[in-house]
């Protein structure tokens, strides 16, 4: 049984349930499984139904392709709990009708409590759920799925997890990151530790430096009142980005079992050289945050005319970091990781960006520019691309560059889980690889703590740059050398330039 918290909002209709309906239509899920959603809102059994099934403009498509039937079947698993008009308050008729439905549905006690609240609540809940012996696993398992934002800092991620481990043995927490879901997020691994042809350059032998671009073509939308309490390195940095940067940073793990995979993940995010002083964090550091512009003839407001958000807002919705890896695989490399709202296209990729030959045999103009990349794209057009020197026919040895390719659309069995269908799917199987541990996500904060706390300084520039381009257009100046972003188009293959509106 999957007892959803705050089941009213957002994230239970717009991906809780298309992702059970597609578990359901694909037969993951055994006949036993039922939700529960409990929230404040007094809704019926069926109004519940109407809302996140029939009526969801997020099954709209799926519903138009299945025959009525089919879909009151599973609407049907779906039922609802109002909880008055407070999370801590008395949880006894809750506990009835989660111990009648497991009755009448033969849920053997297994039960998955999914946390779509504010934070600040998930001790309370936790606590009420152990006080009605909710949490006990002698019959049947107990897990708590809790969604990001995971703390605001350092010492609030600590709380929450002090907090949860009152009532939840770590092994029962699970921290969804659902970047962490996309199949090309796991791809790095397999990417990195079954091909013997990658890892043994993955290295500072090799390696000249590291870029990760994350990219989004909307603003804050209807969520400026969060966001701007928030911002990028909290919203993206903090999680998502620093979830695939553990991936490319880490050493090989003896096996692939949750627990190896996130000790070695822990230990390449410890490794990072945390940066307090502010002259590092003056050139390692940059926040923008987008300005009113016109993009393809319609203009857009700027963040500080959006909804929610204070007026003289600093808030970053671009944040560019530069740092090191203080360990023997990664001395001396810098990575480059950057994530913006309003920028010309949506895209994530990592960019390995390799060294140049040792010895230079073919002069060849911009050499540093025809070097060896290897490109992940973690999402769109989903593929990898290695760039590779090759000789322009005719006479001498110009060198160019030229194009490998794959693409996961190529593959035949190219049905790729939406993440959040992958990590439920886990969750019940008891599988936290793909969750975040606690000691993962405290010390990812332990490296943003000081970023953000240098970023509270007045005197820090918050960078203006116009929606729709590629962030401050000083932004470059962070890399050494000639290097600078490499801002990539909507396709893998795209040549790259600063600006495509
Ligand atoms: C969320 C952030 O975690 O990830 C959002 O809170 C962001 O601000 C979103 O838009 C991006 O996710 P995706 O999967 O669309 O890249």
């Amino acid at each position: 049984m999957l007892i959803i918290f705050g089941a009213s909002g957002d994230l239970t209709a717009r991906k809780l349930v298309p992702a059970l309906f597609n578990l359901y239509k694909g037969k993951h899920l055994p006949d036993s499984f039922v939700v529960l959603g409990a929230s404040r809102s007094n809704m019926t059994d069926e109004k519940f139904r109407e809302k996140v099934v029939q009526e969801s403009e997020f099954l709209q498509e799926e519903i138009g392709k299945e025959d009525a039937a089919f879909i009151k079947n599973f609407a049907d698993k779906l039922y609802y709990q109002d909880l008055g008009d407070k999370y801590d308050g008395d949880y006894s008729t809750l506990t009835k009708r989660i111990e009648q439905l497991n009755r009448e549905n033969g849920c053997d006690e297994n039960y998955i409590f999914y946390l779509s609240t504010p934070p600040s609540l998930y001790e309370a809940i936790a606590k009420n759920l152990s006080e009605a012996g909710l949490t006990k696993e002698e019959n049947g398992w107990k897990r708590i799925i809790v969604e990001k934002p995971f703390g605001y800092s350092l010492a609030s991620a600590k709380e929450l997890n002090d907090g949860l481990h009152k009532y939840f043995h770590e092994s029962q927490v699970y921290r969804i990151d659902h970047y962490l879901g996309k199949e090309t997020v796991q791809n790095l691994l397999v990417t990195r530790f079954s091909n013997s042809i990658f890892e043994p350059t993955w290295n500072r032998r090799y390696i000249h430096h590291v870029e990760i671009t994350n990219a989004e073509t909307v603003g804050v939308e209807k969520r400026g009142g969060y966001y701007d309490k928030s911002g990028a390195l909290r919203d993206m940095f903090q999680s998502h980005l620093l979830q695939i940067l553990s991936l490319i940073v880490m050493e090989p793990p003896i096996n692939a079992s949750a627990e190896e995979i996130r000790d070695e993940k822990v230990k390449a995010l410890k490794s990072l050289r945390l940066m307090t002083d502010p002259d590092v964090l003056a050139t390692h550091t940059m926040k923008g945050q987008y300005v009113a512009s016109t993009i393809k003839g319609k203009k857009v407001k700027g963040y500080r005319e959006e909804e929610g958000v204070d007026p003289d807002s600093k808030t970053e919705t671009f944040a560019a970091v530069k740092f090191f890896v203080d360990n023997w695989r990664w001395k001396d490399v810098p990575f480059y990781v950057r994530t913006a709202k309003y920028m010309p296209t949506k895209v994530t990729e990592v960019v390995i960006h390799f060294k140049s030959p040792a010895h230079e045999v073919f002069k060849s103009q911009d050499a540093y520019r025809k070097d060896n990349k290897l490109i992940i794209r973690i999402q769109p057009d989903e593929g990898i691309l290695i760039k590779f020197g090759v000789k322009v026919p005719g006479l001498g040895f110009n060198v160019e560059q030229a194009n490998l390719d794959f693409y996961y659309s190529d593959l035949d069995s190219a049905q790729v889980m939406d993440a959040y269908e992958r990590l439920l799917l886990d969750a019940m199987q008891g599988d936290a690889t793909l969750y975040a541990r606690a000691d993962e996500v405290e010390a990812a904060w332990k490296f943003v703590d000081p970023i953000l706390e240098y970023w509270s300084n007045e005197d820090v520039p918050t960078y203006g740059y116009a929606a729709g381009t590629w962030g401050p257009r000083n932004s470059d100046e962070m890399f050494d050398g000639h290097f600078g972003w490499r801002n990539p188009g909507k396709l893998l293959t795209d040549e790259t330039g600063f600006c495509i509106l």
